[in-house]
């Protein structure tokens, strides 16, 4: 097994299991809803934003393993980051969901991100993994739903 499929594993299984920041976000300065309508899944994102930096970050809802993996990496990853970071980082996330990255360099520098890259093989798998990045993006720009169609 590579080295990126067992850390696949490892964080998908890890953070579905036990998602961090999961939960409500009491002080919420931006939030959206996400939905992706060929499976119903839904995940709301809560952000407490200062001084154009996300202080906070959590998530709720429910989904597949892939989403929810992916939504808990994206909490943990943007937390204490700029708004402008977190909008890079949802570029270069969708590029590399998308499969876009492959053979890049640009891999070794993205942590747990980099173990999406494998959805890019399977076109309804990059709607789960880009749901709640897709959702943050909503929230940043202060709307308050948004559909993956
Ligand atoms: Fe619904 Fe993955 S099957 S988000």
């Amino acid at each position: 097994m590579s080295e990126l499929r067992e850390l696949y594993n490892d964080v998908i299984l890890g953070h579905t299991k036990k998602p961090r920041n999961f939960g409500p976000l009491e002080d919420a300065t931006a939030t959206a809803v996400g939905y992706n309508p060929l499976c119903g899944d839904k995940f709301v994102v809560r952000m407490k934003i200062e001084d154009e930096r996300i202080v906070d970050i959590r998530f709720e809802g429910d989904g597949c393993s892939i989403s929810k993996a992916s939504a808990s990496v994206m909490t943990e990853t943007l937390k204490g980051k700029t708004l402008e970071e977190a909008k890079e980082l949802g570029v270069v996330f969708r590029d590399l969901a998308t499969g876009q990255l492959e053979g890049t360099d640009r891999l070794d520098d993205l942590g747990k991100m980099a173990v999406f890259s494998g959805v890019s093989e399977f076109p309804v798998r990059v709607k789960c993994a880009t749901l709640a990045w897709h959702t943050m993006d909503a929230a940043m720009a202060g709307k308050d739903e948004i559909s993956t169609e």
